[in-house]
C-alpha cells in the first residue's frame, strides 16, 4: 500500500474513516483521566497519520502541545477549513507545516521524519494509524515510531481486529497477540478497554464482517 493509494481516496472523498466525534477514549484519557487543565501545555501529543481528525482540535483546544503528520495536503486544507483556528502556513526541515497557537500539522511522509521535525514529544495518540498499514509495514511503522519518541513516552493505541478472512483493509485486523509481538521489549503494554463494536459501523457490517472488537492500549516506552 502506498501514498498514492491515500492520495487518491482523498481525491476522490472516500474518508469513511473520517469522525465527525471526539473518539471517547481520548476524551476518557486526555480529559476526565488527564492531567489538570493548567499542566497540559507540558505535553506534548504526537499525532502520526492524522488524517483532518478533529481529535487534534480537541487536544489543542484542551490544553495540549500537539504535532501531527499527515501527507495529503487536501486533507490539512480542508482540516484548516474546517476549524475557526488561525493557520500561517510556514516551511519545517524542508516540509510544509501548518501551525496555529499549540497545534501544528506537518505535511509529510510519516516514514521521513527525524525527531528535530516534531520536538520533544511526551505522548502519542495512535487512532486508525497502525490499522491503516497492512501487516509487512506495520513492524516498519512501530519501528520508525521508536526511533522518534524518547524513553517515557505514553502511546493511546487503538486497533480493531475482526476475522481477517472477512474483510480486505484498511482498516487492517490487528490482535492483541500482534501488538504484543510488536510493541515487546521497549514498552510497557496495558490493555484499557476492549469493546463490541461492530452495530455502531454499519460500513463494515454490510462488508461482511460477523464481530468488530475495538481495543485500546496504553504503551508506555520503557527503554
Ligand atoms: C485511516 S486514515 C486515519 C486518519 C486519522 N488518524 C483519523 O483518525 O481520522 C490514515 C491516514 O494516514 C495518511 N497516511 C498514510 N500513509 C502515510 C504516510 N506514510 N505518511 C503520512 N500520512 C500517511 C492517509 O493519507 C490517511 O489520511
Amino acid at each position: 500500500m502506498d501514498i498514492d493509494f491515500w492520495l487518491e481516496r482523498w481525491d476522490r472523498g472516500e474518508t469513511g474513516f473520517h469522525q465527525q466525534h471526539i473518539n471517547p477514549y481520548l476524551g476518557y484519557y486526555y480529559g476526565e483521566l488527564g492531567p489538570p487543565p493548567e499542566k497540559r501545555a507540558g505535553f506534548r501529543v504526537f499525532v502520526p497519520l492524522c488524517g483532518k481528525s478533529r481529535d487534534l482540535w480537541w487536544l489543542q483546544q484542551s490544553g495540549y502541545d500537539v504535532v501531527g503528520v499527515e501527507f495529503s495536503e487536501l486533507a490539512v486544507e480542508q482540516f484548516v477549513a474546517g476549524e475557526p483556528l488561525d493557520f500561517k502556513k510556514t516551511d519545517r526541515n524542508g516540509h510544509d507545516s501548518y501551525k496555529t497557537d499549540r497545534l501544528e500539522i506537518l505535511v509529510a511522509d510519516f516514514f521521513d521524519l527525524q525527531e528535530q521535525d516534531i520536538g520533544n514529544i511526551t505522548d502519542i495518540y495512535d487512532r486508525a494509524s497502525l490499522i491503516a498499514l497492512p501487516v509487512d509495514m506495520r513492524r516498519r511503522y512501530v519501528e520508525k515510531i521508536t526511533a522518534l519518541q524518547p524513553p517515557g513516552t505514553r502511546t493511546l493505541l487503538i486497533t480493531l481486529t475482526y476475522p481477517d478472512r472477512e474483510m480486505e483493509g484498511p482498516p487492517f485486523s490487528v490482535t492483541e497477540e500482534e501488538v504484543k509481538d510488536l510493541y515487546s521489549g521497549d514498552y510497557r503494554i496495558e490493555k484499557l478497554a476492549a469493546k463490541n463494536v461492530l452495530e455502531d459501523e454499519p460500513r463494515f457490517k454490510q462488508r461482511g464482517l460477523t464481530s468488530l472488537t475495538e481495543t485500546a492500549y496504553k504503551l508506555t516506552r520503557i527503554r
